[in-house]
């Protein structure tokens, strides 16, 4: 057991079978904040609010993410902003060209949300595509995160998918950031929360 948990239990005072009836498994997953990754070169301020991320005709395959943002007791987050933003099915961010910058009004595959009372966000996007980190070595498909709410600390990390062969090599992946993917319709569907925590003082 890790120390974060038994902490968890002493605090609570209870035992190993009340959090089993409780159902044990996401309580202690919540009582980490979700792992912080790299900002990476990409990230663009400003992003419209949306959760439609794609545009007519985008190329790759549907998906759709969703999630809850909470706190480390597992209580939903209302209000807080989730600001996403990813590769296309080819593998390019609408910024990584330096000869041919976007229009400073046009943001490709990028959005930012806010969740609901119940602390839920969802959006429709494609599976990002793979891009070279080095040469011969592939970033993992992922999405990047930034969220936020006022009175925790905010967090920016990547989502990753369960099954892509390049997570193993990966410098940044954790499995806490893996989601397994599932069959919706035409494309896939994923389920990714977020834990917040509040500031140390
Ligand atoms: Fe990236």
């Amino acid at each position: 057991m890790e120390t974060n948990s038994r902490r968890q239990f002493i605090t609570t005072g209870l035992g190993t079978a009340a959090l089993w009836a409780l159902g044990a498994t996401q309580a202690l997953a919540w009582t980490k904040p979700t792992v912080p990754q790299v900002l990476g070169p990409y990230h663009r301020k400003g992003a419209p609010w949306k959760t439609r991320l794609v545009e007519a005709g985008e190329p790759g395959q549907a998906l759709q993410i969703r999630g809850r943002v909470l706190d480390t007791n597992g209580k939903p987050l209302k209000g807080a902003v989730v600001d996403v933003w990813q590769a296309d099915d080819h593998g390019h961010y609408d910024n990584d060209d330096d000869n041919h910058p976007p229009d400073p009004d046009h943001f490709h595959l990028r959005g930012q949300m806010r969740t609901d009372a119940n602390g839920n966000y969802a959006f429709d996007s494609i599976l990002p595509g793979l891009y070279e980190m080095s040469p011969g070595v592939m970033r993992p498909r992922h999405i990047h995160y930034i969220v936020s709410c006022p009175g925790f600390v905010p967090v920016t990390t990547q989502l990753y998918f369960e099954g892509d062969p390049w997570i193993a090599q990966d410098p940044f992946a954790r499995p806490s950031l893996v989601i397994k993917l599932q069959k919706a319709g035409a494309g896939l569907a994923g389920v990714f929360d977020i834990v917040l925590a509040k500031p140390a003082n």
